[in-house]
């Protein structure tokens, strides 16, 4: 694996003209989508539908995140709007096994979040199976939040597993990265990076941080 991969997050990016907004990051590698049900997480975002709508509009593959209870249900509606990859949390279904082998039956990459407080051992099982894990540094449920610093660890911890173990497998980070937090995650041993509101909210425009988060990798 070589280089820092870049998925922005359209959970911040301007509702009323996504069309124009995903055009703004296709320098990035993934185009994140933040699926929300209003009972994983106190928010609602949007479903499939949507990822639908942009799928004509962005050359990158889409990822959706599903927040949401019931996940195994999605599966299928989002390999129909044209993702590429779902990660789902192991949180939010009793057969995160399960899960995992449907999502690959049905020719998506499968990839985990995992919450904050949501130890590493949850994916022992499944990580040989994962195109990526996702460290949640914010509580899922809203953009904007700060990074929580303690579960940095956690990244130098599923570093060490992967190189030792020589599994095929990102380790993303999702949640408060900004130019500070994302050379601390770097560091620690995260090779993909989620970012909203720092690439849509930003007075740099999106393609600059794009290029500047992937030069961390360099
Ligand atoms: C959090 C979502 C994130 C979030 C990232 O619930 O999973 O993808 O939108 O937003 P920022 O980068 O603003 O923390
Ligand atoms: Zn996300």
């Amino acid at each position: 694996i070589a280089g820092i991969e870049v998925a922005p997050s359209i959970l911040n990016a301007d509702f009323a003209d996504l069309r124009a907004e995903v055009a703004k990051v296709a320098t990035a590698d993934w185009l994140h989508l933040d699926i929300m049900d209003g009972h994983f997480v106190p928010n609602l975002s949007f479903g499939p539908a949507v990822a639908k709508a942009l799928r004509p509009y962005s050359k990158l593959p889409f990822e959706a995140h599903l927040m949401v209870t019931n996940p195994e249900v999605y599966i299928q509606p989002f390999k129909e709007a044209g993702v590429a990859r779902v990660l789902v949390h192991p949180e939010g279904t009793l057969h995160l096994h399960r899960l995992v082998q449907q999502i690959k039956a049905s020719g998506l990459e499968a990839g985990v979040a995992l919450n904050p407080a949501t130890p590493l051992s949850m994916i022992d099982l499944v990580l040989p199976e994962l195109s990526i894990v996702l460290i949640m540094t914010v509580n899922p449920g809203f953009g904007g939040q700060s990074l929580i610093r303690g579960v940095l660890p956690k990244i130098q911890q599923l570093r060490q597993r992967v190189n030792a173990d020589g599994i095929n497998c990102r380790i993303g980070v999702d949640g408060g990265i900004n130019q500070t937090t994302a050379a601390e995650v770097v560091a620690a041993g995260a090779d993909f990076i989620v970012a909203g509101t720092y690439i849509f909210r930003n007075q740099e425009a999106p393609a600059q941080v794009i290029a500047t988060l992937k030069q961390l990798g360099a």
